[in-house]
C-alpha cells in the first residue's frame, strides 16, 4: 500500500511540473479486485513504470489538445493480468469517436488519437474497453469506461464584446473618477491553468487615464482636465491572459472618452468699455443696444444673467437679458433729454446663473464692463408750462380783455422764439384771439355764458425758426355767470276767475325761471306792480306764488278780462326784474268752480284754438281792409279828376271783370302806370301783355311846344287816331286831359321818379277809351292794359 501512494506522489511530482502528458491515472486493490490491468504512466521520457498488482479499472486519461505531431498521437496502454504476452487476449475499444478519432491495437492495448483534438469543440470522451480471448471471444475482464479528458492549452485570445466603447466624464474629475469598465472573455479554459486570466492594460490614453489590471476599469489619472482645452479622448485598453505574462495572447479595445462640461468659467467682456449713442427723442422703451460676454463653458453653464450695478444712469437705463442670445440689452427707462445731460455711463455686470459651488475657489463667474451712453440732440418742439390751462372768466367782461396767458418755451439748447395762434376749428365763431409773442389770450367778441358755458381752444405753439415743430394744448375757458337775465313767467297762464269767485280764492300758482345760474340758486320775488283790489299776489317763497282773489263777485258784462301786472325778480347781483302780465277772463262756473263759459270772444272762438290761429286770421282781416280801403281811395281819387265824362267810370269796369288785386306789390293787376307822365308811357317793359307791337308803336307826331293851342293838340291827336290801320275797326273813344302849366300833380307814378324819360313835361295825357274795353274782352280782363288808347 505505502508503496503505491509512494508512486502515486512521485507520478504526481513528475506530471505537473513538467506538463507532462499522462497515460492515465488510477487505482486499484487487489482486496477488492483479484484480476485487472495495471495502469502504466509514462513519463515525457516515455519509460513505462510496472505495476505488481492487477487490475482493470481507471477513471480517465489526459490527452493535450492540438497536437502539431506527424504520427498519431499517443493516449495509453490497457493492459490486463491475464495477458501473456502472447496474443491470445484481444482490446477492443467503443464509446466516443472509437475506431475513428481514437483506435486501439488489439494486440498490446495502446491507444493513439488518429488526429488533432480541439478542446474548446469538446473537452472530453466516454470509451468502454474490453479485453476478450481470442480463442474463445469470451471476455477474460469485464467491460469498463472511462473517460479520455482533453487538457486545454492556451489557444484562445482574450476578446473584447465592442470594438468601441464611448463614455464620459465630467472634466474637473478628482484623480481616479471611474469612467467605464471593458470586460474582455477568453475562450480557453478558466479552471486549468492561466489561459483564459485576463490583466487588462492601457497602450494609448496615458497619462489621462488609467486601467485596473484585474477589473479592466478605466479611470481618470490626470487631476484638472479642462474639456476647453481637449474634449476628446481615445483610450486604447489591452487585454492579455496568462495573467498578462510574456507568451499570453491579447486583444484590444478602443474607447472614446468625452470630457462633458462643467461651469468653471465665468463670462468675460470682451471689451472694457462700450459706447452706445441713442437720441433723446427716444421714448421710453427703446433698445439702445446690447452688450455680450462670452462663456468657455456650454449649455446652461454658459447662461448669464445681466445687472446694472453701477454707474449715473441706473435709474435712466434698464438691461434685459435676451435668452436665446445671451445678450444684454440696454433699453430707455426714463425720458432723456439732451440738453439736461449728454453722457451716462453704467456698468454692467454680466454673471453666470448656474454657479458650481465646487468651483468656487476658481474666482467669481461674473465680469463686468463699462457702458457709456451718449445722448444725441434732436429739435424738438415746444413745451407747453402746464399740459393744459383752465382760465375763468365772467361774461360781462369787455372785449378785448386778456383773460389768461399760456407760456411755452423750446427746449433746445438753441432755443428759439414761440409764436402762439388759435385752432380756428376750436373757435368758430372768433370769439377769442391770442397775442403771438406772448401767449396772452383776450376776448375780440362779448360773452354769453347763457349761449355757451365753455370753450375749449386749442392754442398751437410754433419754433420760429422751426415752424413745422409744433405743440397744441388745451385752453378750456370757463364763463362765470353774472346776473344779466331778469326772471321771466315758467309758462303761459291762461287763467279764469269765475264769476261767483269770492274773496281769497287762489285763481292760479305761478312760478318763474331765469337763465342765469347763480352759486346758490335762483331764488325769486313775486309782487304786484301796482295795488289792484280786484287780485293780490302771495309769494310762497318756494319761487312760486299765488294769484288770490280780493272780492267777491265778478262779472263778466262788466268786465270781461283782466290784466294783472306781476313784478319777478330774482336776489342776484344787480337784482333783475321784469314785469309779466297775467290774463284773467271771467267765467260762469258751476258751483263747484269749474268753467262753463267765458266772455264773448272767448265762446265764439273754438277751444282750443291757437295764438297762432288767431294772428292768421286776424291778418286776413287786415289784408282785406286794406284791399277795401285801397279801391275806395282810388275811386275817391278818380271822381276828383275834372275830365272824367259820366258816372259811367271806366275804371267801374276794373272791378267787374274780376280783378282781384295782389296788393300793393302787384303792379300789373293794379298798373298806377295810368297816372304816368305821357313820356313814361314809351317804358313797355314791365308790360306782360302779348298784343302785337305794331299795335302800340308810337307814332306820336312831335309835341307842340308848350304853349300850343289844346284844341291843336287834341285835332292833331284825332288825326292820328284816324291814320291809325291798327285801331278797330269800330268807334272809340279818346279822352285827352290836360291839367294845365301849373299842376304839382308831376308824374304819380313812382315807378317813374327819377327816370330819364320824365323830362319836366307837365302834360298829364290820359288816353282812356272804348278801345280799352274792346282789348279787356279780348284778353279775359286778366291783365288789363289801362294805358292805350
Ligand atoms: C471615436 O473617436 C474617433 C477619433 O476621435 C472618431 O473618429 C470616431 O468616430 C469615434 N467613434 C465613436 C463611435 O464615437
Ligand atoms: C402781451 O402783449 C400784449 C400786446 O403786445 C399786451 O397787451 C399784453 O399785456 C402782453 N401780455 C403779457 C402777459 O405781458
Ligand atoms: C369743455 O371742457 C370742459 C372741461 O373739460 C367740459 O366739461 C365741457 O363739456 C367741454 N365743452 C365742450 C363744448 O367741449
Ligand atoms: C277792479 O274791478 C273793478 C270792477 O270790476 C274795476 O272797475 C277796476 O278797474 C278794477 N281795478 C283794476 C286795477 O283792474
Amino acid at each position: 500500500m505505502i508503496i503505491q501512494q509512494v508512486l502515486l506522489l512521485l507520478l504526481l511530482w513528475m506530471c505537473l511540473p513538467h506538463s507532462c502528458y499522462a497515460e492515465m491515472l488510477f487505482r486499484r486493490t487487489t482486496d477488492h479486485q483479484p484480476k485487472g490491468f495495471v495502469a502504466r504512466v509514462s513519463g515525457s521520457d516515455g519509460k513505462a513504470l510496472h505495476r505488481q498488482k492487477r487490475g482493470w479499472m481507471w477513471n480517465q486519461f489526459f490527452l493535450l489538445e492540438e497536437y502539431t505531431g506527424s504520427d498519431y498521437q499517443y493516449v495509453g496502454k490497457l493492459h490486463s493480468d491475464q495477458d501473456k504476452g502472447d496474443g491470445s487476449l484481444k482490446y477492443i475499444l467503443s464509446g466516443d469517436g472509437a475506431g475513428t478519432l481514437f483506435i486501439i491495437d488489439e494486440k498490446t492495448g495502446d491507444i493513439h488519437a488518429t488526429r488533432r483534438i480541439d478542446r474548446e469543440e469538446k473537452a472530453f470522451y466516454t470509451l468502454r474497453a474490453q479485453a476478450i480471448n481470442r480463442r474463445t471471444l469470451r471476455p477474460v475482464e469485464p467491460e469498463s469506461e472511462f473517460v479520455i479528458k482533453i487538457h486545454d492549452i492556451n489557444d484562445n485570445e482574450p476578446t473584447f464584446p465592442e470594438e468601441i466603447y464611448t463614455a464620459s466624464v465630467p472634466e474637473m474629475s478628482v484623480v481616479g473618477t471611474s469612467v467605464v469598465q471593458v470586460t474582455a472573455t477568453d475562450a480557453d479554459d478558466p479552471s486549468y491553468g492561466n489561459s483564459a486570466r485576463v490583466i487588462y492594460s492601457i497602450l494609448q490614453g496615458q497619462p489621462y487615464f488609467s486601467v485596473e489590471p484585474e477589473t479592466g476599469i478605466i479611470r481618470t489619472a490626470l487631476p484638472n482636465m479642462n474639456r476647453e482645452n481637449r474634449e476628446q479622448y481615445q483610450v486604447v485598453i489591452q487585454a492579455k491572459d496568462m495573467g498578462g505574462q510574456m507568451g499570453g495572447l491579447s486583444g484590444t479595445t478602443t474607447v472614446n472618452i468625452t470630457l462633458t462640461d462643467v461651469n468653471d468659467n465665468p463670462p468675460r467682456f470682451p471689451q472694457n468699455t462700450i459706447h452706445l449713442r441713442i437720441p433723446e427723442s427716444s421714448p421710453v422703451g427703446t433698445a439702445i443696444g446690447s452688450v455680450k460676454a462670452t462663456d468657455a463653458d456650454t449649455g446652461k453653464n454658459a447662461e448669464m444673467e445681466y445687472r446694472i450695478v453701477d454707474g449715473d444712469g441706473t435709474d435712466m437705463f434698464d438691461i434685459v437679458t435676451q435668452k436665446d442670445t445671451q445678450e444684454g440689452i440696454i433699453t430707455v427707462r426714463k425720458p432723456l433729454d439732451y440738453e439736461t445731460r449728454r453722457l451716462y455711463t453704467l456698468k454692467v455686470e454680466a454673471e453666470n446663473t448656474h454657479v458650481d459651488p465646487r468651483f468656487y475657489y476658481l474666482g467669481p463667474f461674473k465680469d463686468t464692463t463699462i457702458v457709456k451712453i451718449s445722448v444725441e440732440d434732436v429739435d424738438e418742439p415746444p413745451v407747453f408750462s402746464r399740459s393744459s390751462y383752465l382760465f375763468e372768466v365772467h361774461e360781462d367782461i369787455e372785449v378785448g380783455t386778456i383773460i389768461g396767458t399760456v407760456m411755452a418755451r423750446d427746449p433746445d439748447s438753441a432755443s428759439s422764439p414761440i409764436r402762439f395762434s388759435l385752432d380756428r376749428h376750436t373757435d368758430l365763431d372768433r370769439i377769442f384771439n391770442i397775442h403771438s409773442g406772448n401767449g396772452s389770450i383776450y376776448t375780440s367778441k362779448p360773452l354769453d355764458r347763457e349761449i355757451s358755458q365753455w370753450h375749449n381752444l386749442s392754442v398751437i405753439a410754433a419754433e420760429i425758426n422751426n415752424p413745422k415743430d409744433i405743440t397744441r394744448v388745451s385752453v378750456y375757458v370757463r364763463i362765470l355767470d353774472v346776473n344779466d337775465n331778469a326772471p321771466q313767467f315758467a309758462v303761459f297762464y291762461d287763467t279764469f276767475v269765475c264769476e261767483n269767485a269770492r274773496a281769497g280764492q287762489l285763481i292760479q300758482t305761478i312760478s318763474a325761471v331765469d337763465k342765469d345760474d347763480p352759486l346758490g340758486g335762483q331764488k325769486f320775488f313775486f309782487s304786484l306792480a301796482a295795488v289792484n283790489p280786484n287780485f293780490t299776489v302771495q309769494d310762497n317763497e318756494d319761487n312760486t306764488a299765488r294769484i288770490l282773489t280780493r272780492r267777491n263777485g265778478f262779472s263778466r258784462h262788466e268786465i270781461s278780462t283782466y290784466f294783472l301786472p306781476v313784478v319777478i325778480s330774482d336776489n342776484d347781483y344787480p337784482i333783475q326784474s321784469s314785469t309779466g302780465t297775467l290774463t284773467i277772463r271771467v267765467c260762469t262756473c258751476d258751483n263747484r268752480g269749474n268753467m262753463q263759459s267765458c266772455n264773448a270772444e272767448a265762446l265764439l272762438l273754438p277751444a282750443g284754438l291757437s295764438t297762432g290761429a288767431l294772428i292768421a286770421i286776424l291778418l286776413c282781416i287786415i289784408i282785406l281792409l286794406v284791399i277795401v280801403v285801397l279801391f275806395a281811395a282810388l275811386k275817391r281819387q278818380r271822381k276828383k279828376e275834372p275830365l272824367i265824362l259820366s258816372k259811367e267810370d271806366i275804371r267801374d269796369n276794373i272791378v267787374s271783370y274780376n280783378d282781384e288785386g295782389g296788393g300793393e306789390e302787384d303792379t300789373q293787376a293794379f298798373d298806377i302806370g295810368t297816372l304816368r307822365n305821357p313820356a313814361a308811357i314809351e317804358d313797355k317793359k314791365l308790360r306782360r301783355d302779348i298784343i302785337p307791337e305794331t299795335l302800340f308803336i308810337p307814332r306820336r307826331t312831335p309835341s307842340a311846344p308848350n304853349n300850343t293851342d289844346v284844341r291843336d293838340f287834341i285835332n292833331q291827336r284825332l288825326k292820328e287816331h284816324d291814320i291809325d290801320p291798327s285801331a278797330p275797326p269800330y268807334d272809340s273813344l279818346a279822352t285827352y286831359a290836360y291839367e294845365g302849366n301849373d299842376s304839382i300833380a308831376e308824374s304819380l307814378s313812382s315807378l317813374e321818379s327819377g327816370t330819364t324819360e320824365g323830362d319836366q313835361n307837365y302834360e298829364y295825357l290820359r288816353e282812356w277809351g272804348p278801345r280799352f274795353n274792346k282789348l279787356a274782352e279780348m284778353y279775359g280782363g286778366g291783365e288789363s292794359d289801362k294805358d292805350t288808347s
